[in-house]
C-alpha cells in the first residue's frame, strides 16, 4: 500500500480512539433492533428506527465530546432525519465519523455443530465502494466464537471455527483497506455459559493469535486497523465472578501477548455486561495501565451506551430530551473511563 493511503487510514484510526472518546455501536440489524424495541413495547418500523437513531445522533454533548464514530446498519446509512438531513450528515456535523457494519451475520459452520462462520465476503468490494460514497470511513465485521460443549461430545471452539473466522476477518480487512476504509476487526468470544475467566483468557489468546497471523498473510497494514474484542471475563453463569482489577489485569496481559504494538486502538464490545460494569471495567484498565500500553483502550458499546436511553425514550416524542440526557450521561462516563478517571 502506498504511504499516503496508509497515512489516511492511520489518521482515521487514531481519531476513532482520540482521548476521552469511543465508538457508538448503533448497527443493530433489523432483527436485533426489533428485540430491543420489544423490550420497551415499541413497534419496529422504518420510522421508529429512524426516530430513535436520530435522537441519539442529535445528542449534542455525547456526540461532540465522547463519540468519535458511529457504526451504522445498511438501512440507517441511507436514512434521512425528519427534516430531510441525512443521518450521516448529523454525525459529521457533530465532528464524529460514520462507519458501517458490512458482515451479513453468523451462519452455521458446516461440520462444526453449534458453531458459526460470519458471511458477507461475496460482493463486498462493490458494497464497500458504495458505502465510501455514502460517507463511511470505517467498517465492522463481527465473528462469533462460543465456549463450551457442542452438544455432540465435542468442545467449542473448534480449530476450524477459530481459523475460518480469522481468515474471513482478514479478507474483509484487506478489502476495506483497498477501499480506503478502516476495518474494525471484531472476533467476539461470547460471555454466555459457565466457563471461568482463565478459560476465556486461553480461548481469546488463541483467537487473537490466529487473527493476527491471518491479517499478516492477507497483507493488512495494522496501523490502519482497529481491534474490537471482548474483555477477559468469566461466563455469565460462572460460579465465581471477578473483580474489575482482575478483569483489567487478565485482559491487558492477554493483549500484550497477542496484539502487535502497531495497532492504534482497541475498542471493547460490551457483550451483555451492564452499563455500569462495562464502564467500571474499562476504567479499571485505563486507571492501572494507561501510559504503559502501545494502544489506546476505549469502547465501542451498543447496549452499554444505549440501554438507559432506550428505556427513557420508550417510543414517545415527549421523552426525546430525557433519552438524550441518559445517553449523554453514559457517553460521558465512558469518556472518563477511557482516561481512567471515572467514579460512580
Ligand atoms: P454490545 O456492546 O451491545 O455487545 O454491541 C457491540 C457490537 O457492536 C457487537 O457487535
Amino acid at each position: 500500500m502506498n504511504e499516503n493511503r496508509l497515512e489516511e487510514l492511520h489518521v482515521v484510526a487514531r481519531a476513532m480512539v482520540a482521548p476521552g472518546k469511543g465508538i457508538l455501536a448503533a448497527d443493530e440489524s433489523s432483527g436485533t433492533i426489533k428485540k430491543r424495541f420489544d423490550s420497551i413495547a415499541v413497534e419496529s418500523t422504518e420510522e421508529s428506527r429512524r426516530d430513535y437513531r436520530e435522537l441519539l445522533f442529535r445528542s449534542e454533548t455525547a456526540m461532540r465530546e465522547h463519540v468519535s464514530g458511529v457504526i451504522l446498519y445498511d438501512e440507517t446509512i441511507r436514512q434521512k432525519a425528519a427534516d430531510g438531513t441525512p443521518l450521516t450528515t448529523l454525525i459529521e456535523q457533530a465532528g464524529s465519523i460514520p462507519g458501517i457494519k458490512v458482515d451479513k451475520g453468523a451462519k452455521p459452520l458446516p461440520g462444526c455443530p453449534g458453531e458459526t462462520i460470519t458471511e458477507g465476503l461475496d460482493g463486498l468490494r462493490e458494497r464497500l465502494s458504495e458505502y465510501y460514497e455514502l460517507g463511511a470511513r470505517f467498517a465492522k465485521w463481527r465473528a462469533v466464537i462460543d465456549i463450551g460443549d457442542n452438544g455432540q461430545g465435542g468442545r467449542m471452539p473448534s480449530h476450524t471455527a477459530v481459523h475460518q473466522n480469522a481468515q474471513a476477518l482478514a479478507r474483509y480487512a484487506a478489502l476495506c483497506q483497498e477501499a480506503n476504509i478502516v476495518p474494525i476487526v471484531e472476533p467476539e468470544v461470547l460471555m454466555d455459559g459457565g466457563h471461568d475467566i482463565d478459560t476465556c483468557y486461553e480461548v481469546t489468546k488463541w483467537v487473537l493469535s490466529e487473527l493476527y497471523q491471518e491479517l499478516y498473510y492477507a497483507r493488512v497494514e495494522l496501523e490502519g486497523t482497529i481491534l474490537k474484542p471482548n474483555m477477559i471475563v468469566p461466563g455469565k453463569k460462572a460460579a465465581d465472578q471477578s473483580s474489575p482489577e482482575e478483569i483489567a489485569e487478565k485482559t491487558v496481559r492477554c493483549f500484550r501477548n497477542t496484539v502487535p504494538a502497531a495497532v492504534p486502538g482497541i475498542v471493547f464490545l460490551s457483550g451483555g455486561q451492564s452499563e455500569v460494569e462495562a464502564t467500571r471495567n474499562l476504567d479499571a484498565m485505563n486507571r492501572a495501565y494507561r501510559g504503559e500500553l502501545p494502544w489506546a483502550l476505549s469502547f465501542s458499546y451498543g447496549r452499554a451506551l444505549q440501554t438507559s436511553a432506550l428505556k427513557a425514550w420508550s417510543g414517545k416524542a415527549e421523552n426525546v430530551r430525557a433519552a438524550q440526557i441518559a445517553f449523554d450521561h453514559r457517553a460521558k462516563m465512558n469518556g472518563l473511563a477511557q482516561q481512567g478517571a471515572w467514579s460512580d
